[in-house]
């Protein structure tokens, strides 16, 4: 399979890309990782629920060929691949040629788009379709090599857009952005028919993304007007969570859940209720610890300097893996993926 994922950080998309694949008990290997063009090997075809769920993938698909980014190396990998396995003389195509990663612009993309679509025209006797193809094969050139693969998967375009703070009914300044959000709730490997919680849920910006993808989310702050803004918010989407509390996430009244992802409070944006982000996470990290099974994950965030990994660690969680997001000048982010052990 290969993937297109987000070059607006560093870490996070390939994190949450390789979550997703794990969660999906894929075996795998990654195998090329350039910039934002990601290989996987695999037996599965999994690209098209990999690439809808993850908040960071733009594009997912079928991989078809990989070769050196020259018209003969690209002539010679079409004449070796059996294109018809990919497409049958009944289908239509079309394909569009991309460059990541500032790469070399000596070969035109649209003068490449033409010469290859009349290549796989002849090869398989399919024919091209520009505006609603039954395929759609995609050129990649990245540093050192062209891939050639057929997508399965493509984010709709204004998708995020909709779901944007701003244009959510209820909206508080310390609520996240959704492709974060996203990666989070990904990030914390929920399995299906698990619940999933966020015991600081602001007014829903994980949640919403937790119940998107079918989880069955439970919701949980300290002021009832923030959980009535995700009840609003969450009805808005269509979506309902399987409860709503308002309540102390230091003192958590369930027994098990299944994933946990959550943004408690900086004392900033949304109050901590005069307490401080560190004192917080000590007095919750522990009752998290008691409701999740050992192997099962907390994604949590804070404002970098919390030191929330030594909190972690004094809890009985791992810390599994680690980003940093800057938001400002004062405000980096620490995204902590921890594991219950
Ligand atoms: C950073 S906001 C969460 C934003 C949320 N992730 C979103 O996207 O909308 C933190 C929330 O924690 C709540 N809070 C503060 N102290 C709390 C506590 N002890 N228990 C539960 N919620 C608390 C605040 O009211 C605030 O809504």
């Amino acid at each position: 399979m290969f993937f297109v994922i987000s070059g607006e950080h560093p870490t996070l998309p390939l994190g949450e890309l390789t979550a997703v694949l794990e969660a999906s008990a894929t075996q795998f290997a990654i195998k090329t990782d350039a910039f934002k063009y990601v290989e996987v090997n695999t037996q599965s075809d999994v690209a098209f629920e990999v690439g809808k769920r993850s908040g960071y993938t733009d594009e997912a698909g079928v991989h078809v060929f990989t070769c050196e980014p020259t018209l003969d190396g690209i002539g010679r990998a079409v004449n070796e691949t059996g294109l018809s396995e990919f497409l049958s003389k009944e289908e239509s195509f079309n394909i569009r040629v991309a460059r990541y990663g500032g790469v070399t612009k000596e070969i035109s993309r649209v003068g490449l788009e033409a010469i290859l679509g009349d290549r796989i025209a002849r090869e398989t006797s399919a024919k091209v379709n520009l505006t609603s193809p039954d395929k759609k094969f995609r050129g990649i050139f990245t540093g050192s090599s062209f891939h050639l693969g057929i997508i399965e998967y493509q984010r709709p375009k204004a998708s995020i857009a909709n779901r944007r703070p701003r244009k959510r009914p209820s909206f508080h300044p310390s609520t996240m952005v959704p492709k974060l959000a996203r990666s989070m709730v990904n990030l914390s490997q929920p399995r299906p028919g698990d619940l999933f919680l966020d015991p600081f849920c602001g007014v829903g910006g994980i949640l919403l993304e937790a119940c998107l993808i079918g989880c069955s989310g439970v919701g949980m702050d300290a002021l009832p007007r923030m959980v009535r803004g995700t009840r609003r918010n969450l009805a808005h989407f269509g979506l309902a969570s399987l409860g709503l509390i308002e309540g102390d996430a230091r003192k958590l009244p369930f027994r098990e859940v299944g994933a946990i992802a959550t943004d408690p409070p900086y004392g900033t944006g949304a109050s901590t209720l005069k307490s401080t982000t560190r004192k917080i996470l000590d007095e919750f990290l522990p009752q998290a610890r008691s409701i999740l099974a050992t192997g099962r994950r907390l994604v949590v965030a804070s404002p970098l300097g919390t030191a929330a990994s030594q909190s972690a660690d004094d809890s009985g969680f791992k810390v599994l893996d680690r980003h940093l997001v800057y938001v400002h000048r004062s405000l980096t982010r620490e995204i902590l993926v921890l594991g219950a052990v």
